[in-house]
């Protein structure tokens, strides 16, 4: 399987951040933003990674990232999106390099918790068409939204007024090689984008898609807020990590817990 982050646009939700920069090098607690989605894919074992950027300065991730040593790999794939077609547009740019492989689409935005291994090995099982990661939110008329019949998602709607759930869909898609034929049949959406919605609901219409409920939190930093909220998540995380690695930082219950087992 192949991984593809794809991380162009303009991040006009962020601005004045993003007036000089690209959204994705922006900090998110302790380490750029494009980090995150990278560090998923490798700990979902994908070695094979290629980061789709354009807009301002897209020369920094070449610097930043360089052959994606300190991730453990041995090479890392750039393309450059010339102006700001949308994600699908992005996604199109990979199709040389995808070379009939399964794929593994994440927003260079999306920040997850927990590990995707399980979805992806999943996804291998099922060996073509498209797999999609929902997650229960609070406000989902901010993104894709998915109606689901039983068992089965039945349509997206992008950004909807009235959502048909309380799930977003999020950034992370898997997808066979015919998801490229599919970007070649859309048209731009109001928003002038080719909308990765449109590709998913190709998908639906063929009857070829499958979800996952994703574990542990999730969110995109595309916007203030959302920003905002990646960073004290991802503070947050450390901050259990340490303690659990650091039992005389412990308090309460746990404290007493250890002290007493350490007494034995
Ligand atoms: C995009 C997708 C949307 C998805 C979201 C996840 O929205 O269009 O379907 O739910 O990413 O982050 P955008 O960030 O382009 O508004």
């Amino acid at each position: 399987m192949k991984g593809i982050i794809l991380a162009g646009g303009l991040g006009t939700r962020l601005r004045p951040l993003t007036k000089v920069t690209n959204k994705h090098l922006l900090p998110v607690f302790n380490k750029p933003m494009i980090f995150y989605p990278l560090e998923t894919l490798v700990n979902a074992g994908i070695q094979d990674i290629m980061v789709v950027t354009g807009g301002n300065n897209a020369g920094d991730f070449l610097r930043l990232l360089g052959n994606g040593k300190d991730f453990g790999l041995r090479h890392l794939h750039f393309a450059y999106q010339e102006g700001e077609g949308g994600i699908a547009e992005a996604l199109s740019l990979a199709e040389n390099f995808a070379d009939n492989d399964l794929l593994c689409v994440m927003l260079g935005d999306n920040l997850i918790e927990k590990s995707i291994r399980l979805y992806v090995e999943r996804f291998k099982k099922q060996g073509c068409g498209a797999r999609i990661i929902l997650k229960e939110v609070t406000d989902p008329q901010r993104f894709g939204v998915p109606r689901l019949e039983g068992d089965a998602v039945v349509e997206i709607e992008e950004k909807p007024a009235v959502p048909a759930s309380k799930y977003a869909v999020t950034g992370i898609y898997l997808y066979d090689h015919r998801v490229f034929d599919i970007i070649k049949t859309l048209k731009p959406s109001a928003r002038g984008e080719l909308e990765i919605t449109d590709v998913n609901n190709q998908y639906i219409r063929w009857g070829q898609m499958r979800y996952d409920i994703l574990d542990g939190w999730w969110t995109d930093a595309g916007t203030i807020e959302s920003l905002l909220r990646a960073s004290n998540l991802v503070a947050e995380k450390e901050r259990s990590q340490s303690q659990a690695l650091n039992p005389q930082d412990w308090t309460g219950e746990s404290a007493l817990l250890f002290k007493f087992f350490g007494m034995l």
